[in-house]
């Protein structure tokens, strides 16, 4: 039952993922015309302007429920776990923060979100950083220790 409940919303996220883009990109939009970007989504749960023109472009997919960076005060040189980063806008977001000394460790297990979310990585770069696809479960607990600050958007 578990699996299968994770099998679906994987399928889900992968499709979302690969939509990115398109002018339906977020979640549950049905057509161009009536769909609220992504932008819009964002900025109505806590995200500023300045901050989304801030990240690489398409990371941002509209599917948070609050801005976690927001509310973290991290310092430079911290190191922090983001559960089921998606596109990776929080990580982007932590990543200006935290600087070239702290490290942001993007987890998500939807291998698309992952693959999308490595692509803006690779030539943004402000802090060093690793996405990979485990499920957040099953991250180990000395992991998650290391890491002053964690957030989980799933
Ligand atoms: C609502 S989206 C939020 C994405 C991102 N944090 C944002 O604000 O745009 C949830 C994400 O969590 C991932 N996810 C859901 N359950 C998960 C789990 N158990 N382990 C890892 N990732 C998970 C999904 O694949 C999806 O990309």
């Amino acid at each position: 039952m578990k699996r299968d409940i994770q099998k679906e919303v994987k399928k889900r996220y992968g499709q979302i993922a690969k939509s990115s883009g398109s002018c339906c990109g977020p979640a549950n939009a049905g057509c161009c015309a009536t769909a609220p970007s992504a932008e819009k989504l964002s900025t109505e749960v806590g995200y500023t302007m300045a901050e989304l023109a801030s990240i690489p472009e398409g990371a941002n997919l509209g599917l948070g429920c609050g801005n976690p960076v927001a509310l973290a005060s991290l310092q430079a040189g911290e190191t922090v776990l983001d559960l089921g980063s998606g596109g990776g806008i929080d990580c982007f977001l932590a990543a200006r923060q935290v600087g070239p000394k702290g490290r942001v460790i993007g987890v998500d297990m939807t291998d698309e979100m992952i693959r999308l979310a490595r692509e803006r990585a690779c030539p943004w770069k402000k802090a060093q950083s690793t996405l990979s696809s485990p499920t957040a479960s099953s991250i180990f607990p000395p992991t998650r220790k290391r890491c002053s600050a964690r957030f989980s958007g799933c």
